[in-house]
């Protein structure tokens, strides 16, 4: 974790477009990607050194890089956050995020609606290696009480969860798991530090998938585990020798991305609102979620500790099972495919593509029937995207 990045003073929006890697000599206004392997030293003596931690030498790029260290300078001025990470991809930060700070015998309590491959992660993976985990509604936080042992080792939660986008007070989490000594570890891949900032509310770590609106315009993945030093410390020890280090491209890429994250999320959240309220209007669909809406059971929370809605809308069909697919292929401006966060709007059907894996009873469970869609909604004009959806609303009946 080298600290050879220029910081300025200002508010986290300044320093998310502001903070950068030293100009190396050239004045390049853009900063340079650094492909290499590894470092150069001077002596054996700096090289000894940088080994022992003597120094904040860059030493080889599975251990740290100039561009992932100015992602993630970024993202904990972003999201107030000590230290941080950066991994390949936003799975691999959930799995360093469990893998470094729990061991044999540790239990954790996870929201059941999470992302797919988490919830393989936790039910099917983590298991083997002696790590369970009992799950909560993320309607009903309060469950967690229930299932706490003096084994807990950590409370995983989203928040909006995908694609149910549930909201759970963090207010009160934060709370709780400070007062049970428990790692709260937020994964913040649907709001983005510019809607919400979980370590302001107590989490410990904050995790992301970059893919999504961080990148926002569906070229790179990548992932973050940012949070309290000590621990973060652990994450960093256990990916530099594990190996999910980010690519420094993938890190430039992100890092650029960072300077249009505020504007982005604004366009996403008022576009959102303005498909949620419309699609509230139409008859033939039986629930519209989305947080800043007032009927969403969590409104007020939302409101609380989220500056806006999201980018992500979802509803559910009425009609025979194969409405969903009918929708889908209606559809001719959104695209169909599996990302979220882009600039160009998408649809999905997650009961038979990202949740796929879990059994229809899992799935009941979490909200996500047959008659789910998903949309991101991107950044074409807001009353295109509208006309798109009803045009594959009215010839899928
Ligand atoms: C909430 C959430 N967390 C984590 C991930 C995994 O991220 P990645 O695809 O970058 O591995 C996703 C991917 O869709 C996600 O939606």
């Amino acid at each position: 974790m080298s600290n050879r990045i220029r910081k300025v003073s200002g508010s986290s929006q300044t320093k998310a477009v502001r903070n950068r890697i030293e100009n190396k000599g050239h004045k390049e206004h853009s900063q340079p990607i650094f492909v290499t392997s590894s470092f150069e030293f001077d002596s054996a003596e700096e090289m000894r050194a940088a080994f022992a931690d003597e120094n904040d030498n860059n030493i080889y790029s599975r251990f740290s890089n100039p561009n992932a260290d100015e992602l993630v300078a970024r993202m904990c001025a972003l999201e107030n956050t000590p230290a941080g990470f950066a991994t390949a991809s936003g799975m691999a930060a959930v799995f360093a995020s469990v893998m470094a700070l729990c061991k044999s015998g540790d239990h954790i309590i996870s929201c059941s609606s999470v992302f797919g491959s988490t919830h393989t992660l936790f039910t099917k993976f983590f298991p083997r290696w002696g790590i369970t985990t009992s799950y909560f509604d993320a309607s009903r936080p309060e469950q967690i009480e229930k299932l706490l042992t003096p084994n807990t080792r950590m409370v995983f939660v989203e928040t909006p969860t995908n694609p149910g986008l549930d909201v759970i007070d963090l207010e009160w989490l934060g709370k709780f798991c400070s007062n049970h000594n428990l790692i709260l570890n937020v994964d913040n891949c649907f709001a983005t530090p510019v809607l919400q900032k979980p370590a302001d509310y107590g989490a410990t770590l904050v995790t992301h998938s970059a893919t999504k609106f961080i990148d926002g315009q569906g070229r790179v993945l990548g992932g973050l585990v940012l949070g309290r030093e000590d621990l973060i410390k652990e994450v960093y020890l256990f990916c530099r020798s594990s190996g999910p280090a980010i690519s420094p491209f993938n890190a430039w890429v992100l890092s650029k991305s960072l300077e249009t994250l505020e504007v982005r999320m604004e366009r996403h959240s008022s576009s959102a609102l303005r498909l949620a309220e419309w699609l509230e209007f139409r008859n033939d669909l039986s629930r519209v979620i989305y947080p800043f809406l007032k009927g969403h059971p969590q409104f007020e929370i939302a409101k609380r500790q989220m500056r806006a809605g999201g980018g992500v809308v979802s509803f559910e069909l009425n009609g025979d099972a194969k409405r969903g697919a009918r929708f889908l292929d209606a559809l001719s401006l959104c695209s169909l495919t599996a990302n979220l966060g882009d600039t160009r709007t998408i649809a999905s059907h997650p009961a038979s593509t990202t949740h796929a894996k879990l059994t229809e009873e899992e799935r009941l469970k979490v909200g996500i029937t047959s008659g789910l869609v998903r949309i991101s909604v991107g950044l074409e004009d807001p009353a295109d995207i509208i006309a798109d959806i009803e045009n594959a609303l009215n010839k899928s009946k």
